[in-house]
């Protein structure tokens, strides 16, 4: 099931990487895309997902795959400011889009980074990253956001591991560091 809200699937579902074409064929080609504000260009097959090409062509293995048909949410990256099912993205439809994934967020030393650390939301760690990119997203649009406003941001975003409600603490101080209401590193809010 894929998030509901802002996440979107492709217009087709995607195939895996070594499985037939989808019905409609595209032919092999080149894309740009932007990722974490580098310029990659990369020759891509039609069947390849987004996240495949994340993950095992440029190296960046937060993006996870799980479940493959956009049910989990652990392959959740930044798109244009939205945040997708990469593994329900074709690659070669993501033509000179902006990708943001956790090793940005991270790079950048997000306050969710550290909220997430602090408040020990992963144990396998296997759903964390995108958790913590779809948390990024609500954020950017929403800076203050109700308990029922995460909950519904991160509606699609599965933990076997059952970590949910450090989750919504984790989201909400890095809320409150991003406006200025609380100091990071554990301080203390200032109202
Ligand atoms: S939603 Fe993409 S791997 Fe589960
Ligand atoms: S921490 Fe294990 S699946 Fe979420």
């Amino acid at each position: 099931m894929p998030h509901v809200g802002e996440k979107q699937p492709a217009s087709q579902p995607a195939s895996q990487p070594g499985s037939q074409p989808v019905s409609q064929p595209v032919s092999l080609g080149t894309v740009t895309l932007t990722v974490n504000g580098e310029v990659h260009e990369l020759i891509v097959e039609p069947q390849w997902t987004l996240q495949y090409v994340l993950h095992d062509k440029l190296g960046l293995i937060g993006t996870k795959e799980f479940c493959g048909e956009g049910a989990c949410g652990a392959c959740t990256v930044i798109m244009e400011g939205r945040p997708v099912l990469s593994c329900m993205m074709l690659a070669i439809e993501c033509d000179g889009k902006s990708i943001e994934t956790i090793e940005g967020i991270a790079r950048a030393n997000h306050p969710l980074i550290e909220a997430y650390i602090k408040h020990s939301c992963m144990q396998c760690g296997f759903c964390t990253p995108g958790f913590v990119v779809t948390a990024k997203a609500l954020l950017d649009r929403n800076p203050d956001p109700s308990v029922e406003e995460i909950k519904e941001a991160m509606v699609g975003n599965l933990c076997r591991c059952g970590t949910y409600p450090a989750h919504l603490r984790a989201i909400e101080e890095a809320a409150a560091i991003l406006r200025g209401v609380l100091v990071a590193q554990g301080g203390e809010g200032r109202d």
